[in-house]
């Protein structure tokens, strides 16, 4: 099943918790929650502290994804905050699987998201440690972009490699899914779609979230 994970990030911060709401009635299966740090990406979203104001207030679970430097220091403060799932970008922490064990150690599940012009490879050795990989299809850092195509190509690769190995492991795409594009990113062989601006965007927000459901039938 396609699980989808619509992104605070093109919300109304003024109407936050109600527009959590309105996902949550639709039926969601995850809230993704863009952290940014203005020096990872060139852009600064919010943190820890905002999202404890809606820790309890909401029963779909926290897929917190990190685009900050040093993640580590962070990870136990999110955890604190109610993530239930903690992605961070393998570009941004030395210790890869030092991060993952990190991440792990709090009882959450682990990600590991790669940009765009990062190559597969990098996720070998840490595989099998993984709940979800996120690929991305835009450069991270801003909401509303356009999906860059050659990901479909990536989420075939990444698929193969997970089936190869006989692994479990959810493939997450964030950037520019639309409901044009949703069902070829699906078929790629992705499972979890994020979506901002076409998600929040809309005036319906529960009706969208039901397009997107049809459309990956
Ligand atoms: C981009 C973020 C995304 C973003 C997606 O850096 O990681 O989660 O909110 O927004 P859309 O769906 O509008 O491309
Ligand atoms: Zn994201």
């Amino acid at each position: 099943m396609v699980k989808m994970a619509p992104s605070i990030l093109s919300a109304d911060f003024g109407h936050l918790l109600d527009d959590i709401k309105k996902v949550e009635e639709a039926g969601v299966e995850l809230l993704h929650i863009d952290i940014m740090d203005g020096h990872y990406v060139p852009n600064i979203s919010f943190g820890p502290v905002v999202l404890k104001s809606i820790q309890g207030k909401t029963s779909v679970p926290f897929d917190v994804h990190l685009m900050i430097e040093n993640p580590d220091q962070y990870i136990e403060s999110f955890v604190q905050s109610g993530a239930d799932i903690i992605t961070v970008h393998a570009e941004a922490t030395v210790h890869l699987h030092r991060t993952i064990q990190n991440i792990k150690s709090h009882g959450v599940k682990a990600a590991v998201s790669l940009n765009p012009a990062t190559p597969l490879v990098v996720l070998e050795e840490v595989l099998p440690e993984l709940d979800m990989v996120l690929l991305m299809s835009v450069n991270p850092g801003f909401g509303g972009q356009s999906f860059i195509e050659t990901t479909l190509d990536k989420i075939t690769r990444l698929r193969k490699m997970i089936t190869d190995r006989g692994l479990d492991i959810d493939i997450q795409v964030d950037g520019g899914v639309k409901l044009t594009n949703a069902k070829a990113i699906v078929d790629a062989g992705a499972n979890v779609l994020v979506a901002g601006s076409a998600i929040f965007g809309t005036d319906d927000i529960a009706e969208t979230v039901q397009k997107f459901r049809e459309v990956v039938k």
